[in-house]
């Protein structure tokens, strides 16, 4: 009889770790986004604006200790009349003596779709020369609450005048899903 009761509880309990795995999975997206970036860093209407510089910058072929600050377009495609679905917000600076390398703080926010005000926080190092550079998301608000991931980022095209160029952007975004409401009873 005692056996019984024993087992019949070791049931209850599976079924109880199993149900809560299963709700806990449920909550959990990946979400893909493939976007581009258009970089206006001359010409009329510049989206990157340098804040700031130090003594090296202009001495060093890196660029070391340029800052900037941007509000750039975010297209569905790579040409410049392209679908506006968002805006890259942030700093980005040179912070290496050696090469041309970024270390970005922006957040993207999405303007149209699904994700509409939504946003991702994106914090990491972007060597410029790289062929293929990999940044981190750290966060993310909306559809994306509690986003971890990477985006992989490659220039598209580099505009020999210097005015205007065009970087893609694969995005791999771990997230909640926000319409799961995780009960509380005060
Ligand atoms: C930067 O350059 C200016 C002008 O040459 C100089 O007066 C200043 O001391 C320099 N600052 C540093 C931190 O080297």
């Amino acid at each position: 009889m005692e056996k019984h009761v024993l087992t019949l509880m070791l049931i209850i309990c599976l079924s109880i770790i199993v149900l809560k795995l299963q709700s806990l999975s449920r909550t959990k997206k990946i979400t893909r986004l493939h976007f581009y970036l258009q970089d206006f860093i001359d010409g009329d209407r510049p989206t990157v604006w340098e804040v700031a510089a130090c003594n090296l910058t202009g001495v060093l072929p890196s660029l070391f200790g340029k800052v900037m600050v941007m509000d750039d377009p975010v297209t569905s495609g790579p040409e410049l009349d392209s679908e506006e679905v968002g805006r890259l917000q942030g700093t980005a600076g040179v912070a290496d003596f050696r090469e041309e390398a970024l270390v970005l703080l922006l957040n993207l926010v999405l303007t149209k779709g699904e994700f509409e005000g939504s946003t991702l926080s994106i914090l990491g190092r972007n060597p410029l020369g790289a062929e293929s550079r990999e940044v981190s998301i750290v966060a993310g608000t909306g559809a994306f609450r509690m986003a971890t991931g990477y985006i992989i980022t490659s220039t598209y095209y580099k505009d020999p005048a210097g005015v205007h160029n065009v970087y893609e952007y694969n995005a791999v975004v771990y997230h909640m899903d926000p319409n799961v409401v995780f009960c509380c009873n005060y």
